[in-house]
Parts: C-alpha cells; structure tokens; sequence
C-alpha cells in the first residue's frame, strides 16, 4: 500500500488540463493501486490524478467505499473518459479531497453514458444515472481538464461562506451567514455527506 501526498487547493496542479494516456504497463497499474489507497485512505468516493499532482487522464472511484468497516470494496479505474450521452439536471451536495471540510450544492447531469478504457486499455461503456456515481465521475472528469467545482457552486454565497470557514478564502463568517440567511438560504451541517473526491 503507498499512499501518495494530496494537493490542496490553490495547489497549480488543480487548474492543469491533463495528458492522455497511451501506453497501459505497469506504472499505469501502480499508479491506480496506489491513488486508491489514497483514496481509500482519506475516506473519498473518488479521487483524480491531479489531486496526487499527477497530470494524467486517469481516475478512480468507488461508491462503496466507507459502507462499512471492512469497505465493501468495488473500484472502478477510469482512463482517458469521454461523456459520450447526457441529458438531465440534478442538484445535490459534494465535497472534494482537495477542498477539506468545504461542501455546498452543485448542478450536474442527471443522467450520463462515459466511455473510457480500463487498465488494460480496453473500451468501455458506464451508464450512471440519479446516484452518487453519476455525480462523482462528473466531479472527477472536470478534475482532468483543471476545473474545480467552486467554479459550478448553485449558491455563491453558499460557496464563499464554505470556502471561508475552512480557511480557503478571507472573508467574515459571520457576515456571510447573515447575508445567506437574507438570501433565503439555509446554513447546513455536512457531518455525513460523502466526499466525492
Ligand atoms: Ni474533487
């Protein structure tokens, strides 16, 4: 198991489009093992290749992780993914390794079919739709072209007083509390919300 260090926003990495891959040996294999041991590790449903400062078309998920104590484990390793299909709108919570403590609402696809190849580099099709799934290969793709979703937060307000509280932005907590109050907003506690990744 090797764990491999998390980049933390505002690290450059985070905003880097990345490369292809095209050769499928073993260091591909040894990277995906070990981003999700870190994955794992820190308690993520997902985690993409910028975020260990890896500049590379590669991602990991699993939506069971943390089910239990023993993690009933069922990765699914995404290389070079394409959104072939989408259709739809949902709005939900999400949370990324690379923001600690930071959640608020984001707006995705309700619906979505991704290809990509596996880590032998073979072509294959995922349907997701309504679930966590479908939000996090949609959270962990825009991490491969370098963006981040404080830049698709539903509420910005919602966002910035996140963003403040855990130290990711200046600013006076309190003020924005009241100013998310005014806007009809509610403050939320995200004490069990998973972290996508
Ligand atoms: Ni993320």
């Amino acid at each position: 198991m090797a764990k491999m260090k998390l980049r933390y926003f505002p690290d450059p990495v985070l905003k880097q489009k990345t490369k292809r891959i095209t050769t499928f040996d073993s260091s591909v294999r040894k990277l995906a093992q070990d981003m999700l041991d870190t994955m794992y590790a820190n308690d993520g449903v997902g985690l993409a290749a910028p975020q260990v400062g890896v500049s590379k078309k590669i991602m990991v998920i699993d939506v069971t992780a943390g089910d239990d104590e023993d993690d009933r484990r069922n990765p699914i390793v995404f290389i070079n993914p394409v959104i072939i299909e989408s259709e739809g709108e949902m709005v939900g919570q999400e949370g990324c390794l690379s923001f600690p403590g930071v959640f608020f609402e984001v707006k995705r696809a309700r619906r979505i079919v991704v290809r990509y190849q596996n880590l032998a580099g073979k072509e294959l099709k995922l349907e997701a739709a309504d679930n966590l799934l479908c939000r996090a290969i949609q959270h962990e793709m825009d991490h491969l072209e370098g963006e981040l979703f404080i830049d698709k937060a539903s509420s910005a307000l919602q966002r910035d007083l996140e963003m403040t509280k855990h130290g990711f932005m200046e600013g006076d907590v309190e003020e924005l509390e009241q100013q998310v109050k005014a806007a009809g907003g509610t403050i939320k506690l995200h004490a069990n919300e998973p972290v996508i990744g």
